[in-house]
């Protein structure tokens, strides 16, 4: 067992979306009572530790990734004691927790931005974040050609004629993270949620906080969310020198503290080597591993990730870490439901192509198992555990994603990972909240995938994900080392310690080797005890 101060290291993360994991009070959005009330389910799951996405006060643009106060709780999520009791009973429970850290950008809402608007150009209040004049004759046109995530420009004009940037949504200008308060700021909030209690912080777009001095002209979409940068220079507002070392100052400030806090950094980086740079002994503890979400059900492509995820995070003394889905992307039940290879749909509507949904449960369990079996840490995102599909018949009129106003309605957006997860399938709102309310309406085909048709069911998705981290715990796979061993060129085998792991993506059944003790599988073995397409085993030899 690792020592608490190295808990991270092999640990399964659960993240959780606040509004949409239990709602306690009936209105239809989740909040902290709900999840603290929820907190057993995860500790019977088996997880290590909860990330929860942001819940601070918010205009709720972004869903809270604007926030306008780093140090409170938004009154629809509940109140500052109710953080405090979810980190109590979560600690009580075993469950250590991890909040969002948003520093790239505030809210417009916050006090620092509402100064700076109501002061002149020139004055101290603007410098604390990126303003500039425009360019044309009258400064009519954008300072520079960057283009925002959600689609737009990324420049918004003020009333008094300067530009603000804003690489996100227009509420959510970012910091100029060359300003001594800013970094100042942030070590406080840190202090302040570490003095709370928390073991650590994901850090949203940690890739972005500091732009090329010259704000260069960049003209192709920042990619990130939507997809990796390709590999080669870095744009100039991601992955720039700058960052690392605010990353160092934090960790200074995490390590002061007992029992192992932690820093995630969120950063769309690759190749896995300029992504290891984030998780050097001195900066991050881990980084999501987002070349591996984005490889395709493929064993070639997904051996080469693995092997390179492992080296290059190996290289800098980091724990590799493995991650399928998040409240960014289409859930992994319903992505691997299309062809191989397909690039991946930023959102999908009722108008397009529609996955095979028993294809993509099917391959999604086997992925989660051979996840689940790789050496390092491993993310959930609420509701695979079940098995969960995205929602792709959403209503367009239902669409809150910042991204499908912005996209002038080309892109989806993540509404449809986000919808409130089902607990009972007979209760209102699925058992997500005390009434018939939920913020993002719940498909009719919720009742079939809810927890209380799914315990102690042979076969479920939940049974299965409880067994596989049972058994990850009993035979150490996350502190483990992976070997790979030779069953054919459609299959994906390695042994980790004593347990050998089968996963075959062709069309004809891989034999196990003889007097293999199977001791999990993503779907029944064939008559022959063979493992059948699409299909993960873990046995014991
Ligand atoms: C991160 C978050 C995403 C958010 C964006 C802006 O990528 O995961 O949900 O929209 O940052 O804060």
């Amino acid at each position: 067992m690792p020592s608490t101060e190295t808990w991270w290291r092999d640990a399964v993360i659960y993240q959780i979306y606040p509004r949409s994991f239990a709602d306690a009070d009936g209105d239809g959005m989740g909040d902290l009572p709900g999840i603290t009330a929820r907190l057993p389910h995860l500790r019977r799951l088996g997880v290590d530790a909860v990330w929860l996405s942001p819940f601070y006060p918010s205009p709720q643009h972004d869903a809270g990734y604007d926030v306008a106060d780093y140090r409170g709780v938004d009154p629809r999520f509940g109140e500052l004691g109710d953080a405090d009791k979810l980190i109590a009973t979560a600690h009580d429970l075993g469950l250590r927790i991890i909040v969002d850290l948003v520093p790239n950008h505030t809210s417009s809402e916050h006090a620092w931005f509402r100064a700076a608007l109501a002061a002149a150009p020139g004055t101290p209040e603007r410098e604390r974040y990126i303003f500039r004049e425009g360019r044309g004759t009258n400064g009519e046109l954008p300072p520079n050609s960057w283009q925002s995530v959600f689609g737009g420009p990324a420049w918004e004009r003020t009333a008094d004629g300067q530009w603000y940037l804003h690489l996100f949504d227009v509420s959510q200008p970012d910091l100029n993270w060359d300003h001594p308060q800013v970094r100042t700021e942030f070590v406080d909030i840190l202090r302040f949620w570490l003095d709370r209690g928390v073991d650590g912080f994901r850090v949203d777009v940690a890739h972005g906080l500091i732009k090329d001095a010259d704000l260069t002209d960049w003209t192709a979409p920042a990619t990130v969310l939507g997809g990796l940068e390709p590999v080669g220079p870095p744009p100039p507002m991601w992955d720039q020198e700058g960052v690392h070392e605010i990353y160092r100052q934090w960790r200074s400030v995490l390590d002061e503290y007992p029992g192992g806090r932690i820093l995630v950094a969120e950063a769309w980086v690759q190749p896995e080597e300029r992504l290891a740079r984030y998780v050097r002994p001195d900066e991050m503890h881990q980084a999501f591993n987002f070349p591996y979400l984005e490889a395709p059900w493929s064993p070639k492509e997904l051996r080469e990730i693995i092997d390179s995820s492992l080296a290059s995070n190996a290289a800098v003394g980091a724990t590799t870490t493995w991650v399928l889905s998040n409240h960014d992307v289409v859930r992994h039940a319903s992505r691997l439901g299309y062809p191989v290879g397909e690039k991946r749909r930023p959102g999908i509507g009722a108008g397009d192509p529609q996955p095979d949904t028993g294809l993509g449960l099917r391959r999604a369990r086997a992925a989660s198992l051979l996840m689940l079996a790789l050496p390092g840490s491993a993310y959930l995102y609420q509701g695979e555990e079940l098995g969960l599909p995205e929602h792709t018949t959403l209503a367009d009129e239902h669409r809150q994603d910042p991204a499908w106003e912005r996209s002038g309605h080309a892109e989806r957006g993540r509404d449809g990972c986000r919808v409130p997860i089902p607990w009972e399938a007979d209760a209102p709102s699925y058992g997500f909240g005390p009434a018939d309310a939920s913020w993002l309406p719940q498909p009719a085909i919720w009742a079939e995938y809810a927890l209380d048709r799914q315990v102690d069911v042979p076969g479920s998705t939940y049974e299965l994900y409880r067994s596989a981290l049972a058994a990850r715990r009993e035979h150490g796979l996350g502190a483990g080392a992976l070997a790979w061993e030779g069953l054919g060129p459609e299959a994906l085998a390695f042994r980790n310690g004593a347990v050998l792991v089968v996963t075959n993506f062709g069309a004809a059944p891989v034999a196990l080797p003889p007097g293999a003790r199977v001791l999990l599988s993503s779907e029944p073995l064939d008559a022959g005890g063979r493992v059948p397409t699409d299909v993960t085993v873990w046995a014991v030899l």
